[in-house]
């Protein structure tokens, strides 16, 4: 075994002396090998950024390899939200993931999920990082963590995201650092640092702009946990966005007019507030279209993941500067970042998801939340992650942090999908993420219902009319004037006729 000290190149006279042992640096395989069935591991990565890659790959491998001699290798996988292929898609390929938590979006996983073989715990994803200090998962044995450096004193300088990585780093009791050399070391500048202390200990956080710095550039292990250094070479693999659709068009279209007609109401003051979008190519539109608008003037992002479109905005000066927890972008628009280090860095700041993510720093900040719904009903609750009830597409993310705590929630949706087939406007949730409470605009390719101060039957109609596929329009309105006389009127024999007309014949209406 090669022993190797990784010092980094802001090292300090500090770093000297509190050396420790050197780290050993092991291959993916040898580092892979220390994991055994049963093991919480908690991973790096927010979105595919910053996952860690050849560690989860080579474990991957070594679970097939136990199981064709006729054992069992699976782990209970903790990361900050979705990852890599290298992750979730070569774990649930190898049928090595017993527990999941707290977001995936990979095809495999969400068939092991969907079949029971896999226990998937859906949560808020400002939650993780405390749920895991608080001990509601239990002890961490492993934090698998990509990082661009490390030094003798335990500092950890993350790679593209920042997620829930500081959390494992501190809680877990043996640490895996993934050097990737693929990152700029200048990520370090982008980084800020901190964990919540416990309660009663909180005091307020603060940050009072999305560009607040208030923590270190770098997260802290106690370098004794640190049982192997991996080094590795390899993009995110972030896939490049497809040109927004017609639907994504016009949704972007209805929610710059609705922002710019708030802001000349004087609800939206003149220097605009930050706003925080999804993930996918509808938010990826709605960005555009906000970047694009004369009437919109530069705004500031506290969101969770920095997509692709956000790079152009920043460049060309509509984008003023972003909170975000990872740099989710395909490779061709992270070089641009990394050639323009200079102007990037001190206008991108990437923090841990608790503090990207913080329900308190959302609603002090005002922050305007875009994300998108499944479906949404006529009262206006919004199932985002299960189809028909039962079957999970990605989960809840950082749609009910954000949501929940927004000045403004809008939810978007394409108005049909599958070719018509489904209506994203339905009488009542098969499963609901985000109540009418949370819910206060819902827009669709259609156009735009804003629930603000309407009673339920007024944000019912106002749905209907503006939001709603014509071809389900007049279904819905009689399905109001047949149902039950109440505060809200609902038909709880009928209420899911459309969802089980698409379980039965593959459509919602009955041809
Ligand atoms: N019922 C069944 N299927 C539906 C559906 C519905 N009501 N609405 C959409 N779909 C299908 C689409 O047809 C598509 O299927 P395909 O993959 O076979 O083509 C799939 O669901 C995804 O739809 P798409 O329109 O491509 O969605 P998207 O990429 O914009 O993602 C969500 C939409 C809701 C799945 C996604 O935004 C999500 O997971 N949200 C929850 C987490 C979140 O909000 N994160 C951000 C927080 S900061």
């Amino acid at each position: 075994m090669q022993q190797v000290f990784l010092m980094s190149s802001e090292a300090t006279p500090n770093d000297v002396s509190t050396a420790g042992t050197a780290f050993p640096r092991l291959s993916a395989a040898e580092a892979a090998a220390m994991i055994n069935d049963g093991a919480t591991v908690g991973f790096s990565g927010f979105t595919p950024a910053g996952a860690a890659k050849a560690v989860p790959r080579a474990l991957a491998k070594r679970s097939k390899d136990v199981q064709s001699r006729g054992g069992q290798l699976k782990i209970r996988a903790l990361t900050g939200a979705s990852t890599g292929a290298a992750l979730d898609d070569a774990l649930a390929d190898a049928h090595a993931i017993s527990w999941r938590a707290p977001y995936q979006s990979s095809k495999k996983l969400r068939k092991l999920i969907n079949a029971q073989e896999t226990q998937f715990i859906d949560m808020h994803l400002s939650h993780v990082p405390q749920s895991v200090g608080f001990g509601f998962f239990g002890k961490i044995d492993f934090a698998v963590v990509e990082a661009v450096d490390v030094t003798r004193d335990g500092r950890v300088y993350l790679s593209t995201s920042g997620g829930c990585s500081p959390t494992f780093l501190r809680h877990a009791e043996k640490v895996i650092i993934e050097i990737n050399h693929h990152h700029a070391k200048r990520l370090a500048e982008m980084h800020d640092v901190m964990i919540l202390p416990m309660p009663p200990f909180r005091s307020p956080i603060p940050i009072q702009h999305p560009l607040s710095r208030i923590g270190t550039p770098f997260a802290s292990v106690d370098p004794r946990k640190i049982v192997a250094v991996v080094e590795t070479d390899e993009g995110d693999g972030v896939p490049p966005f497809t040109p927004p659709d017609a639907a994504s068009e016009a949704i972007a279209a209805h929610v710059v007019r609705f922002l710019v007609d708030e802001m000349k109401a004087g609800r939206i003051p003149p220097d605009f507030l930050p706003l925080q979008s999804g993930v996918g190519n509808v938010a990826n539109a709605v960005m555009a279209g906000l970047g694009r608008s004369e009437d919109v003037p530069p705004f500031y992002m506290f969101s969770e993941v920095f997509q692709d479109a956000l790079v152009d905005l920043m460049e060309n000066g509509s984008l003023l500067g972003a909170s975000c927890t990872s740099l989710t972008l395909s490779d061709a628009q992270l070089r641009r970042l990394y050639e323009n280090m200079d102007y990037f860095a001190p206008r991108i700041v990437i923090r841990p998801q608790e503090l990207s993510n913080n329900p308190g720093v959302i609603r002090r900040l005002g922050v305007i939340a875009i994300n998108t719904a499944l479906e949404v009903d006529i009262y206006g609750h919004a199932n985002s992650t299960h189809i028909c009830g039962t079957t999970l597409m990605n989960g809840v993310g950082g749609s009910g942090d954000f949501m929940r705590n927004a000045y403004l929630s809008i939810f978007v949706a394409p108005s049909v999908a599958k070719g018509g087939a489904i209506s994203a406007i339905v009488p009542m949730c098969t499963h609901v993420d985000h109540n009418e409470h949370t819910v206060q605009i819902v827009v669709t390719d259609q156009g735009l219902a804003d629930l603000r101060g309407l009673g339920p039957i007024e944000r019912a109609r106002a749905i209907i009319d503006n939001c709603a596929h014509p071809d389900y329009r007049d279904y819905l309105h009689n399905y109001i004037d047949s149902s039950r006389m109440g505060h809200l009127r609902h038909n709880l024999e009928t209420c899911f006729d459309l969802h089980r007309n698409l379980m039965a014949t593959g459509h919602m209406l009955k041809k």
